[in-house]
């Protein structure tokens, strides 16, 4: 995920800003570089791979300058390399912007401005804003002063669509940083003489303890000795300053206690951020990056999933959706089974890869199996450049951002989010008479994926309960996952997510399977998570926890809200109503904190559990 930095007063500007850029590379990125005013132009120093690279472009010409703004950037538009990495200049150099988040219209503003005569150096959405800006500074007549490149940024921020944390440096005002936010975080850092920006709080934590915490909406004119804080309209705003007292470890985890919790407070804007750009104000789904037209999907009458540990189980409910509505083959694989099994494969097959890291080896030999044998590859998946981005015959990026904790989360949702958005755009598209969606359904359909980052805010309000209920179930030697349909696949994840870090024996059952053997360990210590969010198949649900509860397990549901609690439940959770096929998506969120927390109870090592690698590169 992209960062930002930057400096404003009497230090060595270059050289602080990327001192703090320093800090955000957790995040992850491909590239970085900085910006500063200089003789008659604005200089920009950029190198792709790490911020070594950039230093090493560093000499006497950004010494002893006071303004810079710095970025580490995490490509979404535009390979990774120099010319795409930050900052991007406009075409007389004379403004240089760095840009965290998405324009989402940036095609046809980038049309709109090479038809004025603005040359564009990269194929980035970031550099519309910095010819945006020279465009609206030509008509304010008035950019050679500060109030002018204020209202000429003003200007271009509402011609944007999309998210962004923006900073922008001019020569027309050479001892001011300008900086905007909607959706992508921003932060102000205060100090004597001097403020400092960056994209989270510990990128400025070295130099000050003391930040403003920009929201929604908020414009910045950062002078040495001055912020100035207004809306987009120029009306001024206050925030209060936020003094920091946390251990700068801490403040690398967002002031959480692990990288895992703080990945769950992520989900909401991950699913935002992959839905971002795709589902259309007019509720059509448009994948720009799949080379292929809606009738070439046509040709592919067989699909296949194949992934590995929470990507797999996204898989499942893939390919329970894509049969739901697309009404065809669809199969799912665990890919260090897959090539083994000499997978059925030719021409007419997609196959379609999920991957996080996109480094996981059996993955990748996944991939090159099914390119061998003639099939067409999809991954989805959350790293660009990793091998199976860069590989793969097409490409749909999930938008999680950096995941550090060994644990997947956020990108489990992310994972889902992008399914959801291919069954759905496939299914719309179909013209073969197979696939069951109507436009009704389709409505409703989009209309609930709107509801999800909400919805799952709302279910994050509710942590404390289930730190709560983790002192009880930490007393447990045993879990099992049970659920039917949509359920029975988030139950396989639910138990992956509890074992791998609380290590607590944890499995997932279909439950109607457990008469069929399993039933036999279940005694009093064993705890039942039943998921019951498939009206369908609820009462069979409830059913196969009551025998389970007349072997004296203890009995936690996971109930729709306002659904009747069934007498033999122990403890309750509640999930908002959303689509069937939605709710491993939702009902995950309650299980990753139920998994924290009981792992936390046990004092586990959560985010580097025991065994376990983030990128598992070797067969
Ligand atoms: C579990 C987990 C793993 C990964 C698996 C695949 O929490 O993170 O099961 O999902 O190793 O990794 P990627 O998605 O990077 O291919």
């Amino acid at each position: 995920m992209c960062g930002i930095t930057g400096y404003i007063g009497s230090g060595d500007a270059v050289e602080i800003a990327i001192n703090n850029l320093k800090r955000l590379e957790y995040r992850g990125y491909d590239s970085a570089g900085v910006a500063f005013p200089d003789t008659n132009s604005v200089s920009i120093l950029r190198a792709p791979g790490k911020i070594v690279n950039l230093e090493a472009l560093l000499s006497g010409a950004s010494e002893h300058k006071h303004v810079a703004i710095a970025h580490t950037r995490w490509a979404t538009h535009g390979r990774p390399c120099e010319a795409n990495a930050h900052p991007h200049r406009d075409c007389t150099g004379q403004l240089a912007v760095v840009h965290n988040g998405i324009i989402e219209n940036y095609a046809e503003l980038r049309r709109e401005l090479i038809a004025k005569g603005h040359e564009f150096a990269s194929d980035t959405d970031t550099e519309v804003f910095a010819h945006l800006i020279e465009e609206m500074c030509e008509l304010e007549k008035g950019c050679d002063k500060t109030e002018g490149v204020a209202n000429a940024i003003r200007k271009a921020l509402h011609l944007v669509k999309g998210s962004y944390a923006l900073a922008v440096i001019s020569q027309s005002a050479p001892d001011t940083v300008f900086v905007a936010r909607k959706e992508s975080p921003l932060i102000i850092g205060l100090g004597d003489g001097e403020n400092f920006i960056g994209s989270d709080i510990p990128a400025v934590m070295r130099y000050t303890r003391k930040v403003l915490l920009l929201e929604d909406g908020d414009f910045a004119i950062l002078t040495p000795n001055s912020v100035t804080l207004t809306d987009f309209e120029g009306a001024p705003v206050h925030r209060e300053i936020l003094d920091i007292t946390w251990d700068d470890t801490a403040a690398e985890k967002g002031g959480h206690a692990h990288f895992m919790i703080k990945e769950i407070y992520e989900n909401p804007r991950t699913v935002r951020e992959t839905l971002r750009g795709r589902l259309m104000d007019d509720g059509e789904i448009v994948l720009p990056s799949l080379p292929f037209s809606p009738e070439q999907w046509q040709k592919f009458r067989r699909i296949s999933i194949v992934a590995c540990g929470t990507a797999y189980h996204a898989g499942v409910v893939g390919k329970m959706f894509f049969e739901q509505i697309l009404r065809r083959p669809v199969e799912v694989n665990v890919a260090s089974e897959y090539r083994y099994s000499d997978p059925i494969l030719d021409e007419e097959t997609l196959v379609v890869l999920i991957s996080q890291s996109g480094e996981t080896a059996d993955t990748l030999a996944a991939m090159r199996e099914a390119q061998h044998k003639g099939a067409t590859t999809l991954a989805i998946v959350n790293v660009v450049g990793s091998t199976l981005a860069r590989d793969a015959d097409a490409v749909l990026l999930t938008q999680a951002g950096p995941e550090i904790g060994v644990a997947s989360t956020k990108a489990y949702l992310a994972q889902l989010t992008a399914l959801y958005l291919l069954g759905l755009y496939l299914a719309k598209h179909d013209n073969s008479g197979r696939a069951n969606l109507t436009e009704v359904e389709y409505r409703e359909y989009v209309a609930a994926l709107r509801e999800l980052p909400s919805q799952i805010e709302g279910i994050l309000k509710e942590e404390a309960t289930y730190a709560l209920l983790a002192e009880e179930l930490a007393k447990h030697h045993c879990f099992f996952f049970l659920g039917r349909r949509y359920d029975f696949a988030a139950s396989l994840e639910a138990a992956l997510k509890l074992k791998e870090i609380s290590y607590i024996h944890a499995e997932a059952y279909p439950a109607g399977e457990m008469k069929h053997g399993p039933l036999a360990l279940v005694e009093p210590g064993v705890a039942i998570v039943g998921f019951c969010t498939q009206p369908d198949t609820n009462e069979k649900m409830v059913s196969n926890l009551k025998e389970v509860k007349a072997r004296d397990a203890t009995i936690i549901t996971l109930l729709l809200e306002g659904a009747e609690t069934p007498d033999c439940s122990d403890f309750t959770l509640r999930v908002p109503v959303t689509k069937e096929a939605f709710m491993p998506l939702v009902s995950m969120v309650p299980m990753q904190l139920l998994a924290y927390h009981v792992a936390r109870v046990l004092g586990c090592e959560i985010d580097q559990p025991r065994n376990l690698a983030k990128s598992v590169t070797v067969e």
